[in-house]
């Protein structure tokens, strides 16, 4: 049996205003409930803990893997990273409407198959990102239980590796910050249960 906890990380100084890419960290509640997710797991042995090569994933990290000194073992996989989004980096959805409407439309009508100029989207990213999850799982290697803590549109094609989901429903799975996919994986069945922290 293989325990795979899915997180997200928590609200980041983007997520307040609504920017899309950057690499900024989490703020103040974000911080609070990166302790929380650590408090949470304290039962839990955790041998393995991947994140993205992002600031916002590796701080959601840090609690754990400071009350976890020399139990955990931490990698930070460019695999995990969040979309790129090229041209539009640090653009709030507004600025992008506003600025690029044509691209802002185009985006809406074919969200999986929409590319960011420069950058990347849900099809093109679906590549390295499960090559990810296989890299995790090798590493891991025997161990009961793993996390992975990663971003909105890499949690959506984590997801979409182990659920059997239509491409075009992908990138609007809900991926809550303070809640994490607990996914039970054998030979014969998988289970997912939405779990809060
Ligand atoms: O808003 C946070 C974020 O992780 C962005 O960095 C990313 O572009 C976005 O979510 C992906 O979600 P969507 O494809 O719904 O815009």
């Amino acid at each position: 049996i293989k325990n795979l906890f899915l997180v997200r990380h928590a609200e980041s100084e983007y997520n307040l205003e609504n920017r899309v890419g950057g690499d900024s960290g989490l703020t103040e509640k974000g911080r609070k409930m990166a302790w929380a997710l650590s408090r949470h797991f304290i039962g839990t042995p955790l041998p393995y803990v991947f994140t993205s090569n992002l600031t916002r994933t590796r701080e959601m990290a840090e609690p754990l893997l400071e009350t976890r000194k020399g139990l955990t073992i931490h990698h930070a996989f460019k695999e995990f990273d969040e979309i790129d989004v090229g041209t539009c980096d640090g653009l709030s959805y507004a600025e992008m409407e506003q600025a690029q409407p044509e691209l802002f439309a185009a985006r809406a009508r074919n969200k999986y198959n929409f590319v960011y100029p420069g950058g990347e989207g849900y099809a093109t990213m679906a590549g390295r990102v499960y090559r990810g999850v296989k890299k995790a799982l090798y590493l891991s290697g025997n161990s009961e239980y793993m996390m992975i803590i990663g971003h909105q549109a890499v949690n959506r094609m984590i997801l979409s590796d182990f659920l059997f989901r239509r491409a075009e429903d992908v990138p609007y799975i809900f991926i809550p910050q303070d809640k994490y996919f607990h996914i039970v994986s054998t030979q014969t069945k998988k289970l997912f249960e939405l779990r809060k922290f």
